[in-house]
């Protein structure tokens, strides 16, 4: 068990900067997700962590320890990598046990330890089979009981699971879950994959091009995303973003997208006289029966309706913007139909067109 410590990381490539200032403690067994787009830096910070990229600057602390120039073995950290890289002439029990024997453990502990880690994963009746004779997610379960093996400080998970398909994908992020209830071992996991991070997250560490962007726990960068990057990011399907041009009005906010002027209280946002303004709406926020709340109407004509099973997915075509809403599939409108959906003010996000920072004061 061990907190973590970034102060102010940073990675250069040959005088190229790809992380900036990376500063967050890590609380012990919490689980933290980086996300972002591919590129952003994940990957490099995950590795700094892990001792296999050296640390340009800053400080790295994982428990009482500064360990940027610690090797990897002696950060007490285990790995989980996309590609699970399992030996394949070794049967699934010796591949579990590989890291014990390295460490010299006696054989008795050590069938102990992988009789326990394989009844957590569910690959008991699998040990004694070889990797080829498995499915790619069985395989990725023997890797994760790999690292859990020696029941390190930290684990880290660099996209584990994209190699594998949706369904399998969403089983072994329960069984995931489920580990980190059961181990409380304070984890870092890297992914792109925005649903992946809110189904496995205690707080999301969202990056932009090597930044930090937001720092929060799942509710509260869906709800209270502070700019337009985070709002995009985060939440299916993706918010749809209005571009308009913002005046003050008779004590009201006036937003004006072009085929619509919407009127929002001064009071909920920090908006200027003319300013270039984006509106973003959830497509989840849009409601066809009415909201009880002060609202807004969003009209517009039906353009394409998507069956997703309980719910259809509606393109609203509003001046030349394309709007999505998601509504129940036995209330959907139809193809070509004029519509007016109600979204409720206090579920509407207005950011700067220019900076994308969220111009809403209610966080
Ligand atoms: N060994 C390397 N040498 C030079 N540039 C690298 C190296 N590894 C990664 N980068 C660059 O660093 C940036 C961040 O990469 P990475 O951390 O792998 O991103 P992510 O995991 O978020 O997709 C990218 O622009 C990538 O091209
Ligand atoms: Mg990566």
């Amino acid at each position: 068990m061990a907190s973590i410590v970034c102060d102010k990381l940073a990675k250069n490539y040959e005088g190229n900067p790809v992380v900036h200032d990376f500063s967050m403690e890590i609380a012990d067994a919490e689980f933290i997700v980086l996300l972002g787009p591919s590129g952003c830096g994940k990957s490099t910070i995950l590795r700094m962590m892990a001792g296999l990229e050296d640390i340009s600057d800053g400080a790295l602390h994982i428990g009482a320890r500064q360990v940027n120039d610690l090797p990897p073995r002696e950060r007490d950290i285990a790995m989980v990598f996309q590609n699970y890289a399992l030996y394949p002439h070794m049967t699934v029990y010796d591949n579990m046990a590989f890291g014990l024997r390295r460490l010299k453990t006696p054989e008795s502990e050590i069938k102990i330890r992988v009789e326990q880690v394989a009844q957590m994963l569910s690959l008991e009746p699998l040990l004694q089979r070889k990797p080829k004779q498995i499915s790619g997610g069985q395989q990725q379960r023997v890797a994760i009981g790999r690292a859990m093996i020696k029941t390190p400080s930290v684990f880290l998970f660099d996209e584990p699971l994209s190699n594998l398909d949706a369904k399998l994908r969403a089983q072994l992020r329960g069984d995931i879950k489920r580990l980190h209830r059961q181990l409380a071992t304070t984890s870092v996991y890297v992914t792109h994959d925005q649903l992946e991070a809110m189904t496995l997250a205690d707080r999301i560490v969202l990056l932009k091009a090597g930044r930090i962007e937001q720092i929060g726990t799942p509710a509260q960068i869906y709800n209270h995303p502070v700019s337009k990057f985070a709002a995009g990011f985060i939440g299916t399907p993706a918010m749809n973003f209005i571009d308009c041009v913002a005046s003050q009005e008779n004590g009201m906010t006036v937003l004006d997208s072009g085929a619509a002027k919407w009127r929002l209280p001064q009071s909920l946002f920090a908006i200027a006289h003319g300013q270039p303004v984006v509106l973003g709406i959830r497509p989840n926020h849009m409601s066809i029966m009415g909201v009880d709340d002060e609202s807004i109407e969003v009209q517009g004509r039906v353009d394409l309706v998507e069956l997703l099973g309980a719910e259809s997915l509606v393109s609203l075509l509003h001046a030349s913007h394309e709007i999505s809403a998601l509504v129940p599939a036995n209330r959907c409108p139809q193809t070509g139909t004029q519509v007016c959906f109600n979204v409720s003010i206090n579920n509407l996000h207005v950011f700067d067109a220019e900076s994308g920072r969220s111009l809403v004061l209610r966080h």
